[in-house]
């Protein structure tokens, strides 16, 4: 089944197409890469999904339903959302209480925040720190964590809000061998006991071809190829537009 579906996608900016005609579909519970050379139109398409961008044209359905210019808050309401810089958000909590705070703000969005569920508020959070490794940190100041730590309380806060579908654009740009591995290690980890279906896009193609169920490659704003990665990764036109250049290989 699609849980979500891509169709015609095209934002201008001016006389120009970040995003020109895009089209894909991803399978619930999947992990769908979103590859291309910088510039492509990847964060942009991602904008166009999440409700920060209006498309110019096209639609995005969510479970069949069109959700296309929806705000972000209804997109996440709906099932669908993304992961943030977690410094801007909560600079002066520690990890725990940002966690809590997400926890919070889905309660009060389906109105189920009551002065005596704040505890299982807090279970929930140490029981979700646990299960993407962050447990030591939970007294740590957010903004003093690592880079990595960083990222990883990022998508942490994203699943506070119990989505059904994440977005992550480029989860482990900047981080470490053995953060990188965690990063792979928690994706993989969410799609199959939370049931999560992950759509992100990257640079580092060990981590795509290791994780992704599935590939959609983009090239100044268009799809060149769509498919498992053994497809793509024998795609003549992928390979001299995207994995034949020396700084992605
Ligand atoms: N607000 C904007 N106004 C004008 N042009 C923009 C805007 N946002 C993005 N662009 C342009 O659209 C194109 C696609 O940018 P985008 O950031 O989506 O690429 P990307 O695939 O995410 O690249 P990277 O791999 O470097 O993150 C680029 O040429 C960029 O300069
Ligand atoms: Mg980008």
């Amino acid at each position: 089944m699609n849980v979500l579906t891509v169709d015609g996608l095209v934002k201008a900016f001016g006389g120009f197409r970040a995003v020109d005609g895009v089209s894909f579909e991803v399978e619930q519970g999947s992990i769908h890469a979103v590859i291309g050379p910088n510039g492509a139109g990847k964060t942009t398409l991602f904008n166009l999904i999440t409700g920060h961008l209006r498309p110019t044209s096209g639609t995005v359905l969510l479970q069949g339903k069109d959700v296309t210019s929806r705000p972000p808050n209804v997109m996440s309401r709906r099932g669908l959302t993304r992961a943030f810089q977690v410094t801007n958000i909560f600079p002066n909590l520690t990890v725990l209480e940002s966690v809590e705070c997400a926890i919070d703000a889905r309660k009060r969005m389906s109105g189920s925040l009551l002065p005596w569920r704040r505890r299982e508020g807090r279970e929930e959070a140490l029981e979700l720190l646990d299960a993407v490794g962050l447990s030591e940190m939970a007294e740590t100041i957010a903004s003093t964590l690592s880079h990595g730590d960083q990222r990883t309380l990022e998508v942490t806060l994203a699943l506070a809000t119990r989505p059904q579908i994440l977005l992550l654009d480029e989860p482990t740009a900047g981080m470490s061998p053995w953060e990188t591995e965690r990063m792979i290690k928690l994706v993989r980890e969410l799609t199959r006991s939370r049931d999560v279906t992950v759509l992100f896009c990257e640079h580092d193609m060990d981590t795509v071809f290791s994780i992704s169920d599935r590939l959609t490659v983009m090239h100044r704003g268009r799809v060149i190829a769509d498919g498992p990665p053994e497809q793509v990764r024998a795609d003549e036109q992928v390979i001299s537009v995207y994995l034949g250049r020396k700084e992605h290989a």
